[in-house]
């Protein structure tokens, strides 16, 4: 049911405010001021143990949700202290890539039913790695078969676009970070704040969302564009790589998600006066590398679109033709789950305007059951 939703996909978006919220219900627990603030990831449970002790952890899956577990590495990494290694599954399959006793490795799928995570979770099984899975289906194969796991319980996602269940996933893999990291000292004032900050979030969502009708006018002025290059770094380099997904999967156009540390290394060239190119610049540690981005790219006319944080429009914008959206700023790991909602938006009313199919974009499958 749509409900007011002309498409699914449409939806799905709007509702991650609620979406974000059930996630966490019951997962975030808010002592007094005196007492810390803490994660309980009940799937867990018995298994934290054996991931702190482990040696490594490899996020494993395909695609939109590869691209999760890319946007919530660093915070896994310097919450828990142990090195994060990122396998989309298909390549660990065919690499037949090291997977050892000591690892841990973690198996994020929306559906839980994809044939390539599948037979990479097969072969870790195999390999004596402790398998945890991170689905959005109850019962699912993956939830079944990984030795232990964590429900992102999003709700069903119709479209074939991924768009609630990501920001969900990157949410628990945050948890999951938080839940590792346990109540180390000299995490403690960090792990507040982020937990401060998760229970923030749905606010902040519904705050992005209103950017609706201004990212709608950005659209037209692309609706005839042959490619949309989008440049992000640090915790939002996912989230470039997600947005480009998201344009060519269902507004058929092809985008591109560019490591901004890479521009001079090749994509540079692309750079005329033509070709849009979406920065993804909201305040974190690489703000000040993301402004000198927006220079270099501007000095060569590029056609820009920057994403910054609120009140941030005067220190990003390069002049005339350049288009600026302003998003509510949050804790930096959780940024991406603001970030990625207007570019959700770019990408949903590119195809409608496109004339294309919404929830089932041509040759698409929801569940890719095959290889
Ligand atoms: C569970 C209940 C939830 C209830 C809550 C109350 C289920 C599915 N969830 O949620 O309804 O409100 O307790 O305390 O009954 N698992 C995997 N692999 C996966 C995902 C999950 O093995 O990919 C396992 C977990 O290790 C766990 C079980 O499935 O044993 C349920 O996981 P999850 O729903 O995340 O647990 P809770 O949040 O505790
Ligand atoms: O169900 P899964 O998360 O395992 O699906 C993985 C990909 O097939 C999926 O995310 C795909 O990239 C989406 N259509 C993206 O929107």
């Amino acid at each position: 049911n749509k409900g007011k939703y002309e498409h699914y996909m449409q939806k799905e978006i709007h509702e991650q405010p609620e979406s974000v919220t059930t996630t966490m219900r019951g997962r975030l627990i808010r002592g007094g001021s005196s007492k810390a603030k803490t994660v309980l990831l009940g799937g867990l449970k018995y298994h934290l143990k054996t991931i702190r002790r482990s040696r490594r952890i490899v996020f494993i899956g395909c695609g939109t949700s590869c691209n999760a577990a890319l946007a919530a590495r660093s915070i896994v990494e310097e919450l828990s202290g142990i090195p994060v290694t990122m396998e989309i599954a298909s390549d660990l399959v065919d690499r037949q890539g090291p997977i050892y006793r000591e690892d841990t490795a973690v198996f994020v799928s929306q559906l839980g039913g994809t044939a390539d995570t599948l037979l990479a979770l097969e072969y870790a099984l195999e390999n004596g790695a402790l398998c945890v899975g991170i689905t959005n289906t109850v019962g699912s194969e993956i939830a079944r078969r990984t030795h232990c796991g964590v429900h992102i319980n999003a709700g069903c996602e119709i479209g074939v676009a991924s768009t609630k269940a990501y920001t969900s996933q990157i949410i628990v893999m945050a948890m999951l970070a938080l839940a590792i990291g346990g109540d180390t000292l000299s995490n403690q004032a960090r792990r507040e704040v982020i937990i401060d900050g998760l229970v923030d979030l749905p606010c902040k969502v519904k705050e992005v969302l209103k950017l609706d009708n201004e990212i709608k006018d950005l659209a037209k002025l692309l609706i005839a564009e042959q490619s949309l290059l989008v440049f992000g770094r640090g915790y939002n380099y996912a989230t470039a790589l997600e947005g480009a997904l998201k344009v060519k999967e269902v507004a058929l156009m092809h985008s591109e998600g560019i490591l901004a540390g890479e521009m001079k290394h090749g994509p540079l060239a692309l750079v005329d006066a033509n070709l849009p190119i979406a920065v993804i610049a909201t305040r974190d540690a690489c703000f000040s590398k993301q402004q000198s981005v927006i220079q270099q790219l501007n000095a060569r006319k590029g056609r820009l679109i920057v994403m910054c944080t609120k009140g941030d429009a005067a220190s990003v914008s390069v002049g005339g033709s350049c288009r600026v959206i302003e998003v509510p700023q949050v804790e930096d790991c959780l940024q991406p789950v603001v970030n990625v909602v207007p570019l959700q938006l770019l990408a949903y009313h590119l195809t409608v305007l496109r004339g294309h199919n919404v929830d089932q974009p041509r040759n698409l499958a929801k569940s890719v059951t095959t290889q």
